[in-house]
């Protein structure tokens, strides 16, 4: 069962943010009583459950008090599928009938010796888009890194190694871990709320975006908080017609945030709108809101129609039948596809704690890692 934490809102969240600039203007907001901003999925949460409260204080403490006793223990059932992989017993838990599947009964610090079952969840990592795995609180950072690389290259904290963010702007960013320059911190706590709430795909504002991304939770709030993921095959077949037959050979601008800023320079990358799955040939919709903001110039859209077909493929994002979310636990490891599913964290848990580690995995192999559209007869599987 996850625990509420005991920490003090007055300690940051990591010690290395006690100086930080960006974290003292967060402190500021605090000490000043300022309550989370609405623009912030978690402010407007914390707003929309406790209304008409303007200090933030008595904001924090009414969402307190309404989570006491919210979660003492649990129960129920699991619905699994059996797997026996290199004589370990698995319990294959569906999430959602297209994506997400919890793996249970691994351990992934001694399990993962053979290349059948590094195989086998590669396999089902490709399948179901999504794997998750629950109680590995015991690795250590480093071997979270080992375990990426079972599955691909490990990449920098935004994926390929060219581009190294250096905003002040990004509170993930301003947690160094020693010996492991690629991990993002990603803390979140009464004074920093901060979940990356909208859909997106990581890093798609580089050329060659991650392949994938390893999420490891070290602290849970007590309930909430969940990661979502959104089916991009199923985006892509959900389109109207008219709109899949206008757009399917169009290329979209993805930009980054001012967090991605490397030298105050905000990256930007031109890739396709249909997207062919370089393992799955599966077509994708490789649109999302989250990075993406017009068509590409050589297209000379009218801006009213350029405005009609983003919206069309915003409706497409999230919708709950092809949605699933993992619910985290201190422990909790999760691992996606990033050519195939979209993410948003649920910022609905402030002013709990939540702390999670991120690393992007590359392909490893680098034919691949750039997104091409080859229409279906055209292409073919490559295992
Ligand atoms: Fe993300």
């Amino acid at each position: 069962m996850r625990q509420r934490s005991e920490h003090s809102a007055s300690e940051p969240i990591d010690s290395q943010l006690a100086d930080n600039p960006l974290y003292q203007k967060f402190k500021q907001r605090a000490d000043d009583d300022k309550p989370p901003s609405r623009s912030n999925a978690l402010g407007a949460i914390a707003h929309a459950r406790s209304p008409g409260v303007t200090s933030r204080r008595a904001l924090a403490d009414a969402i307190l008090n309404q989570d006491k006793g919210l979660v003492v223990g649990h129960f129920g059932t699991i619905r699994y599928k059996p797997a026996s992989v290199c004589g370990i017993d698995l319990k294959l838990e569906p999430l959602h009938p297209s994506i997400g599947t919890i793996v249970h009964g691994i351990d992934l610090t001694t399990d993962l010796t053979t290349k059948e079952m590094v195989t086998f969840l590669r396999e089902l990592w490709l399948e179901r888009r999504v794997i998750g795995f629950r109680n590995q609180n015991h690795l250590s950072r480093h071997q979270l890194v080992e375990f990426a690389e079972k599955f691909g290259e490990v990449g920098a904290q935004f994926g390929e190694r060219e581009h190294k963010p250096n905003s002040p702007h990004d509170i993930n960013q301003q947690i160094k871990v020693p010996d492991i320059p690629d991990m993002l911190v990603l803390p979140s706590d009464e004074v920093v709320p901060n979940a990356a709430s909208g859909w997106h795909s990581d890093a798609t504002w580089q050329e060659r975006p991650p392949m994938g991304s390893i999420l490891m939770c070290r602290e849970a709030p007590p309930i909430g908080g969940d990661t979502c993921f959104c089916d991009c095959y199923a985006m892509w077949e959900g389109l109207p017609l008219a709109t899949k037959r206008r757009v399917e050979f169009l290329r979209a601008v993805h930009v980054g945030s001012v967090g991605h800023q490397m030298d105050g320079k905000t990256p930007s990358a031109v890739h396709p709108v249909a997207r062919t799955h370089p393992e799955t040939c599966h077509t994708t919709l490789f649109v999302q809101q989250g990075f993406v903001r017009r068509f590409a110039d050589e297209h000379n859209i009218e801006p009213e129609e350029e405005r009609e077909l983003l919206w069309q493929m915003r409706m497409q994002e999230g919708r709950p039948e092809y949605t699933c979310r993992f619910a985290w636990e201190a422990g909790s490891i999760a691992m996606w596809d990033n050519r195939a599913v979209l993410h948003s964290a649920s910022g609905d848990f402030w002013p709990h704690r939540r702390m999670m580690e991120r690393l992007t995995i590359l392909d490893y192999d680098k034919t691949r890692r750039t997104p091409f559209y080859a229409p279906k007869e055209q292409s073919q599987p490559s295992h």
